[in-house]
């Protein structure tokens, strides 16, 4: 549990490519935060196993709990969490204000129970983050939506949640699991067009199948979910988080930067297509194999720059957007980058401009990266989740000693980071300040 006045330190190799060994990707957060806000659709318990050990598990946890749910983490990296006895369906409002992963409870509670009423969610600040969508979603099924004291109530009607016609006019991820888990219990059937396609979601629906819901087009646009009509879930086997491709995504980009020899491992490199293509286009010399991804022989290479546009799965995932551009800021020549998910997630650059980067906004969505330059190490805050890791990584390329503040935000989304950076050789520390 990392505390406010808790700092990484990086020594920075200035340039040099040093960085040898192998480092395993961990459970996928953005899958297990999931799964574990389904846990009121199943009956008796449900198993999750390769669960990273990350804060918004734990704050997860912790609101399964606040809602009478229980939750047993005895193995390393498995919870077992338990059916409420007495469920509460009212959500804490601090705790559901740290996360923005805490809306997607709701879909469940409603969808078993009849009833949640929860605050704004939280999360990393990259734009307004509404959730009109997840409301127009709940009236369609039939639901009640009230708004008062800071808080919505949504009623599900006498008979449960009812099916029906679902579509988002933007793709949204947390947007289509919690309509996914509302609509696995409701009567009839929901179709859902423009979902979204990303692993995460294919396999929260793929399990939601496997429990007593028939699912079609999972893996496309267009999802059938027919209902249960209440009846809860029985979970057959135990849940097995998919590997997280964004810290996979990250640690590929340092080592495209700083190794001499570094393999990530247990990783889906179908799940990073997008991201090595970046890279190969880039120049980085890397092999892959089903699971992993070994960058070596980039010692003599030249970076060069590339166009980069973020985009739904299978586009370039926005939240690898920022450790990609510290890459560019090394590259030669000049890359734009459009940012298209997220209306406010380019202010992390104003933080690498003070290490010496060379980036230009040239609208609230794109910048213009100059390449070629040389980082500084300088003293950083990280406003979220990816740039902390972004500067983590402009930190280890620097020149010099770089001081990271604000790190729950980076142990939001990975596990013992510096121990398994400071395995590859990163002169790395947790430090109090
Ligand atoms: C999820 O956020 C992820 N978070 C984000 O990862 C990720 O960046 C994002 O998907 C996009 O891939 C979790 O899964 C917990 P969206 P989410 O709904 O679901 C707008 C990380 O670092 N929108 O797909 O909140 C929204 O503002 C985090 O792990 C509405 O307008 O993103 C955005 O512009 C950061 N109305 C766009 O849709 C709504 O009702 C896509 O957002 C809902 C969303």
């Amino acid at each position: 549990m990392s505390n406010s006045n808790e700092v990484f330190v990086v020594q920075g190799l200035a340039g040099a490519r040093t960085l040898q060994g192998s480092i395993a990707t961990s459970g996928a957060k953005n899958a297990v935060l999931k799964i574990l806000a389904a846990a009121p659709l199943f009956k008796d318990s449900l198993t999750i196993e390769n669960v990273p050990h990350i804060e918004d598990v734990d704050r997860s946890c912790e609101l399964l709990l606040e809602l009478g749910l229980t939750v047993d983490s005895k193995k390393k990296n498995t919870l077992i969490v338990h059916e409420a006895k007495k469920p509460i369906l009212d959500m804490p409002h601090e705790l559901s204000k740290r996360f923005r992963a805490s809306i997607v409870f709701t879909g469940a509670l409603l969808a078993r129970y009849g009833k949640v009423s929860f605050p704004h969610p939280g999360g990393c600040v990259l734009g307004g983050r509404p959730i009109d969508m997840f409301l127009s979603s709940f009236e369609k099924l039939g639901a009640t939506v009230i708004h008062k004291n800071e808080k919505y109530e949504i009623t599900a009607p006498k008979g449960g949640l009812r099916g029906a016609h679902i579509h988002f006019r933007i793709p949204t991820v947390t947007g289509t699991e919690t309509v996914l888990m509302a609509a696995s219990l409701a009567r009839g059937t929901t179709t859902i067009t423009n979902a979204v396609l990303e692993p995460e979601v294919v396999a929260l629906a793929e399990f939601l199948h496997d429990s007593g819901v028939k699912i079609e087009g999972i893996g496309t646009p267009t999802l059938v979910i027919h209902g249960t009509a209440q009846k809860a879930l029985i979970a057959k086997k135990a849940y097995v988080t998919i590997p997280d491709r964004i810290e996979a995504a990250s640690f590929v980009i340092l080592a495209a930067l700083a190794a001499k020899d570094v393999t990530v491992t247990h990783c889906n490199t179908i799940h990073l297509e997008s991201v090595l293509e970046h890279l190969k286009m880039m120049g980085v010399n890397f092999t892959t194999t089903k699971n992993s991804v070994r960058v070596f022989g980039n010692e003599k290479i030249v970076l060069q720059a590339v166009t980069l546009k973020t985009h739904e799965y299978p586009g370039f995932p926005t939240d690898a957007q920022s450790p990609m551009v510290v890459a560019l800021t090394q590259a030669r020549g000049e890359s734009l980058v459009w940012e298209t998910i997220f209306e406010d997630r380019l202010r992390y650059t104003e933080s690498l401009q003070t290490m010496g980067a060379s980036i230009t906004p040239m609208n609230p969505v794109q910048v213009l990266v100059r390449g070629g330059a040389k980082l500084r190490g300088k003293l950083l805050e990280s406003p979220d989740l990816r740039a902390g890791i972004a500067f983590v990584i402009a930190g280890a390329i620097a020149k010099g000693e770089s001081v990271i503040g604000n790190i729950y935000n980076i142990d939001r989304g990975y596990e013992y980071l510096e121990k398994r950076l400071q395995a590859l050789g990163l002169r790395i520390t947790r430090e109090m300040r």
